[in-house]
């Protein structure tokens, strides 16, 4: 969910539907605003994306200075009208705005109805408004109401609430929260993306904090309510990039970015690749994880230091990892990938790898991220703000990353070139019309399996997460030589099957399973320098090093996705049901 705060002497529904477009990737079931002018409070919402609510309902029209705003990832109940955002307290007199969870909404809850405040949402989150309201209703002061719901609350949450004084008030405990300071007012939102039109200043509140702000400034509390002071620090202008340009999609701008941006990974933390290459060489234990697409890099890097270097790092998905606390001990390095730094999964991940001593370094895209401030070294990606939901530059930017640091360690036995895979990369972007014409054969499709041997293997499973994400059509990402040992159960004349097949050491395996495959009757598409008959349809990708190939062929995989998305009218920035960073177990 993302959530956004104004005030000051513009109209605020203007800064808070404007700040929630740009934040959409971070949940999009439906969207509301509330405002505050003639000593009343006024909430707009619906179901659907901003634009959609906007145009429907006219947000827009909510009068005042003063307000706040939701994008919806929907958690507790449906995707509904009533369970939107934001949330009123039963008298109406103060309306918030949540992103998180709340353990112990349903115990609250009920002691709140004895006391006759009521409910008309499912979710956790109008527990706020009331608890608030029961407070303020006791000791008329927000400050006060504000110490006491933090101190009942229990879960992890950010949330931003407008009282019917006119008042902005907002808390952090374990999610992202941000406070835009420009000449137009003060912003209160989970990212900088929901503010960065208006001013590149900010204050980052630590967990456990309470911003209170009014017409007179703005304070910053503990839960203890003893007053914080923070600095106020400049935002990088990088951030000011999120826009698509002359591309019709965020998705497809970031995938042509990415012969740019594997250059500029790492690139702003040159010396964290050092010591985080120096520590790994003489490493005891080394674990890595992630989630989603970037367990995928994990998996790429595990074999990368095998291969290479003779490094065993175990990679765990980081969902997984709270089953398996004993893995880690103070010997152990625990590598943490993530694009946001804030998906809460490898946040568990880490805490509970550092709990157990082990030290955490992070290669991560957000570098004012909750992952970056629990770690020892992070290595930036510096590919820019990634809007479009499926992962693509972060992906080869993890890679180019990975390979950076796997280099120095194993003593350039990588090969890297950088230059020529970034060039190779924009060969493969030019054939984009005919990958372009290949994608309208998956239309139809039900299934598609994507196979690959060795370090190809994570590929296709990122490929199949890409098909999944992108299309909706069933994908699923396969080792070759797994397939007689049950997948080949599955192949017939329905089925779709990508091959990756590069001419490397895995080629002559790889064209074995494309002929068992193709004897089933399926539909091959072979994605290979070499043609061969086998194939239904070939992509043709350039010769490059053998360690390079992984960068060069998921550039194509990426292309057919996006392009299957638009023969499936699916919305490629903003995948059904998905949310770009996932601050939620
Ligand atoms: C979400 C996104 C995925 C992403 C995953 C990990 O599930 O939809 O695209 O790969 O989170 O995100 P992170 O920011 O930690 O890399």
């Amino acid at each position: 969910c993302s959530i956004i705060g104004y005030l000051g002497d513009i109209s605020a529904t203007k800064i808070l539907v404007s700040g929630l477009k740009r934040m959409e990737y971070r949940g999009y079931d439906s969207v509301g605003v509330a405002t505050f002018a003639d000593s009343q409070i006024r909430v707009k919402k619906g179901v659907g994306k901003v634009e959609q609510v906007n145009t429907k309902s006219n947000l827009h029209t909510l009068p005042g200075n003063i307000g706040i705003g939701h994008t919806r990832w929907a958690t507790h109940g449906g995707v509904n009208e009533a369970n939107a955002h934001p949330h009123l307290s039963s008298p109406g007199e103060i309306a918030i705005v949540h992103n998180g969870i709340i353990d112990n909404y349903k115990e609250l809850k009920e002691i709140l109805q004895t006391r006759k405040y009521f409910f008309k949402s499912e979710t956790d989150s109008e527990i706020i408004a009331n608890l608030l309201q029961y407070h303020f209703d006791a000791t008329q002061d927000v400050k006060r109401s504000m110490i006491k719901t933090v101190n009942e609350l229990k879960g992890d949450y950010s949330f931003v609430a407008v009282f019917s004084d006119g008042t902005l008030a907002a808390a952090r405990f374990h999610e992202p929260l941000i406070v835009g300071v420009g000449k137009n007012g003060y912003f209160i939102s989970s990212d900088v993306l929901g503010f960065i039109e208006h001013t590149d200043e900010a204050i980052y509140p630590d967990n456990g904090e309470i911003v209170i702000i009014n017409f007179d400034g703005i304070e910053l509390f503990d839960f203890t309510g003893s007053p914080v002071m923070h600095q106020v620090t400049k935002i990088s202008k990088e951030f000011a990039d999120a826009y698509k340009g002359d591309y019709a999609h965020f998705t497809l701008k970031e995938i042509w970015e990415q012969p740019l941006s594997i250059l500029k990974a790492g690139e702003n933390t040159r010396q964290a690749i050092e010591s985080f290459a120096d520590t790994v060489r003489v490493a005891k234990q080394l674990y890595i994880t992630g989630s989603g697409t970037s367990y995928n890099a994990a998996l790429v890097a595990k074999h990368l230091f095998l291969k290479y270097g003779k490094k065993k790092i175990e990679a765990i998905i980081s969902s997984e990892a709270r089953f398996y606390p004993d893995y880690f001990d103070n010997q152990s390095i625990l590598i943490a990938l993530s694009q946001s730094g804030e998906s809460a999964d490898v946040i568990e991940a880490v805490k509970i790898a550092k709990n157990n001593g082990a030290d955490i370094f992070s290669i991560v895209n957000t570098m004012t991220s909750s992952l970056t401030q629990v770690s020892s070294i992070s290595v930036g990606l510096n590919c820019g703000p990634e809007i479009g939901v499926a992962a693509t530059k972060s992906f080869t930017s993890q890679l180019s990353v990975i390979y950076k640091i796997a280099d120095l360690v194993c003593e350039n036995q990588v090969g890297f070139d950088i230059q020529k895979t970034s060039s190779t990369m924009s060969k493969v972007l030019e054939s984009s019309s005919k990958i372009q014409k290949i994608s309208q054969v998956l239309k139809h499709a039900s299934d598609i399996y994507i196979i690959g041997r060795g370090i190809h293997y994570p590929i296709a499973l990122e490929a199949a997460l890409k098909l999944k994400e992108l299309t909706y059509i069933h994908a699923e990402g396969l080792p070759g030589g797994e397939l007689k040992h049950g997948p080949l159960a599955l192949m017939d004349s329905n089925s779709f099957v990508i091959v990756i097949n590069p001419n490397d050491s895995t080629y002559t395996d790889t064209l074995t399973s494309a002929r068992e495959i193709k004897a089933r009757g399926a539909k091959v598409i072979g994605i290979s320098d070499i043609v061969s008959d086998v194939y239904d349809h070939w992509i043709e990708i350039p010769t490059i090093n053998e360690s390079a190939y992984p960068f060069v062929e998921i550039v194509p995989i990426q292309l057919l996705a996006y392009y299957a998305a638009l023969e499936n009218q699916t919305d490629p920035d903003y995948p059904r049901n998905l949310a770009k960073s996932v601050t939620v177990k």
